[in-house]
């Protein structure tokens, strides 16, 4: 395997960066991970203008220009042999002494590349079955919707959601809100039908994925309420699903250990995947 590092194309068991690093030191930098479908990058612009966003937000200048980025993604891709997977791109603000402040004016940001192949059986074998989720109390900074690698909540909260015996965790927050997964945005499709998902406004990271299943839902011509939905009412969902570059759109059969719907994979959250992946294909 091959990554990309600082300029340079090297093995992957050898890539590393400096050990004063500022996303080794501070969790100071941010990150996009896209999907790889048939050899193409799924949603490439968008992407890379949520990690625009990312960047400006935290004011870290781009390690090289936009079209140089897309150049390096699909070298990483085609290097590694990647027809369906998942690409990786990390941008920190550089090497620098461990010290708070910014560092001086010329520390370049650091870039790192990573691809690597996911099997699209699998996925589909997970998709047919769904996932079980584990909430867990939002404890996260306001900024969620900075696409940033400090992800120790993340783990945190993922980890439990493990040990429960989940595959995501729902953050709840304080009003008893279901905010997003762990690494996914969290929906339902309540008993009338309605599907539901929390704003990009407040409290969640505004997934690609989400976008676009938003707009196929249009398409479609569904019933579509962008409001916060409780933990109480997703138990007592016909369905929930949750989205991702990483899942694409996965089918929620548990909550808690609570049985969602018949327990099967919904036909609104089935529909949805088929459609993103018509769309992608
Ligand atoms: N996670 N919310 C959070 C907290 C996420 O980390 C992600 C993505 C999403 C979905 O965003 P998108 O549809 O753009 O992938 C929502 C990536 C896949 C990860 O950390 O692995």
């Amino acid at each position: 395997r091959i990554a990309y590092v600082n300029g340079q194309y090297v093995r992957h068991g050898d890539a590393a960066v400096h050990v004063e690093d500022r996303g080794y030191q501070f969790a100071d930098g941010v990150y996009e991970v896209c999907e790889v479908w048939q050899g193409n990058i799924v949603d490439m612009p968008r992407h890379l203008d949520r990690l625009n966003r990312s960047l400006t937000e935290l004011r870290i200048d781009w390690p090289m220009s936009r079209a140089a980025v897309e150049f390096v993604l699909r070298q990483v891709i085609r290097r590694n042999r990647v027809r369906n997977g998942l690409v990786y791109i990390q941008v920190t603000r550089g090497v620098s002494r461990r010290d708070h402040y910014f560092p001086p004016e010329d520390v370049a940001p650091s870039i790192v590349v990573t691809a690597r192949s996911s099997n699209p059986d699998a996925a589909r074998a997970q998709a047919e079955q769904g996932i079980a989720v584990v909430s867990y109390p939002e404890n996260r900074w306001p900024r969620v919707d900075i696409k940033t690698i400090a992800l120790l909540p993340n783990v945190l909260a993922k980890q439990h959601a493990k040990e429960q015996g989940g595959k995501e965790a729902w953050y709840v927050d304080s009003n008893g809100y279901v905010t997003e997964g762990g690494s996914t945005n969290a929906w339902i499709v309540t008993k009338d039908g309605a599907v539901v998902t929390r704003a990009a406004e407040s409290g969640i990271l505004r997934g690609i994925t989400r976008t676009v299943v938003l707009e196929l839902i249009e398409k479609e011509g569904l019933t579509f309420e962008e409001r916060p939905f409780s933990l109480e009412e997703a138990l007592e969902a016909k369905e929930a699903f949750v989205t991702a570059a990483s899942t694409v759109v996965m089918p929620v059969t548990r909550v808690d250990g609570r049985i969602i719907g018949n327990g099967h994979p919904g036909t609104v959250a089935t529909r949805l995947r088929e459609l993103f992946r018509t769309a992608t294909d």
